[in-house]
């Protein structure tokens, strides 16, 4: 499994410091990362960088600009982001072509197809999975970046980097699925917990690559095991104290927190999946835990179409103050 992940934002909204510590979290997972910066991130980008940053270099042209940072990324694509994420391991890039396009694009008013067109020479099409951009007003940007001193800066200063902060939020409307938005303004650990969260669905919902693909044999008794899958109604008082007296029997679940539908906010679903000799231990365990409830909710039945199957022959079974159905199902190992 391999994932593509971006930063992007103003200088000084936190980017460097939260794709260090999303990598360091990723790694104690056991996750193989390869943290990178652009321009740079290369022997030949690292050159390139110092072409870019060096104050002997002011007369440089807006074009000249972006085809260096075209060359950098270029380098950095071939060297170092396909071969990790060809080797299964997850990228986090401080900055890549989004950036061109906030900064050259909305902020120079350089045009934007041209850009895109670069772009895609530059790097063979390769796009972020997933990019956080970590938005900030434009005046705590600069204000960090500035220790304070933004009273230096002049008006222009604030125009550019306002014209490249809304450039940014063209692009997130433009690609909403890609884009995560951050509120940087927030404390450093609250904006990393946001970010893990976001990168923990993005890891469960990979897409299984058909090399991959588990194939299963229906027609044989080998390698099933019948069980139950057992949703518990809970109340989110007891939602809790029950996943934690499953985790410590060792009990695999998963807590969805409702919030309206056909069940009542205020209350918490719990899937659990156990093998039939288990599930008196587990029906237990809810109604020891599940108290706070004393009003019986039923979930009110779905709109269906015909034809359409909701639930099949679900049990109910009252069991302390949780509304638990039990259903039969089968697990198949692959093979
Ligand atoms: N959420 C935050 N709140 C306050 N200060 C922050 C926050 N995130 C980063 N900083 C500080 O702001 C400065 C710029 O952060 P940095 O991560 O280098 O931003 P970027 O890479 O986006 O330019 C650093 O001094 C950093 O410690
Ligand atoms: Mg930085």
């Amino acid at each position: 499994m391999s994932l593509f992940i971006t930063f992007e934002g103003p200088d000084g909204c936190g980017k460097t410091t939260q794709a260090r510590l999303l990598a360091e979290h990723l790694r104690a997972r056991g996750y193989a990362v390869v943290l990178t910066r652009e321009p740079g991130g290369t022997t030949i980008g690292e050159q390139v960088r110092e072409v870019i940053l060096s104050t002997r270099n002011r007369t440089m042209r807006n074009e000249t600009e972006v085809l260096l940072f075209s060359a950098a990324r270029a380098q950095i694509v071939a060297e170092v982001i396909r071969p990790a994420l060809a080797a299964g391991k997850i990228v986090v890039c401080d900055r890549y072509a989004d950036s061109t396009l906030a900064y050259q694009g909305y902020g120079l008013g350089l045009d934007l197809d041209a850009l895109r067109a670069i772009t895609r020479f530059a790097t063979g099409g390769l796009a972020p999975d997933l990019t956080f951009f970590v938005d900030v007003p434009v005046e705590v940007g600069l204000a960090r970046r500035q220790r304070g001193e933004t009273n230096r800066l002049d008006q222009k200063d604030i125009e550019y980097h306002t014209r490249v902060r809304n450039g940014y939020w063209e692009l997130v409307r433009a690609e909403p699925q890609r884009f995560v938005v951050i509120d940087g303004t927030r404390a450093i650990d609250a904006i990393q917990n946001d970010i893990r969260a976001h990168i923990e669905r993005a890891l469960h919902a990979q897409p299984v690559d058909a090399a991959h693909k588990p194939t299963y044999n229906l027609d044989t008794e080998e390698g099933r095991c019948k069980m139950k899958l057992v949703f518990a109604i809970v109340h989110n008082d007891d939602a809790s104290k029950l996943t934690a007296a499953l985790r410590e029997k060792g009990h695999h679940f998963t807590l969805i927190s409702t919030t309206g539908g056909f069940l009542r906010e205020g209350n918490s679903t719990i899937l659990i999946g156990v093998e039939e000799e288990k599930l008196e231990d587990v029906l237990h365990i809810v109604k020891a835990n599940c108290i706070t409830r004393t009003r019986y909710v039923n979930p009110m039945p779905p709109v269906m179409e015909p034809g359409e199957l909701y639930l099949a022959q679900p049990v109910e079974v009252q069991v302390g103050g949780a509304t638990v159905f039990v259903m039969d199902v089968e697990r198949f190992e692959k093979f």
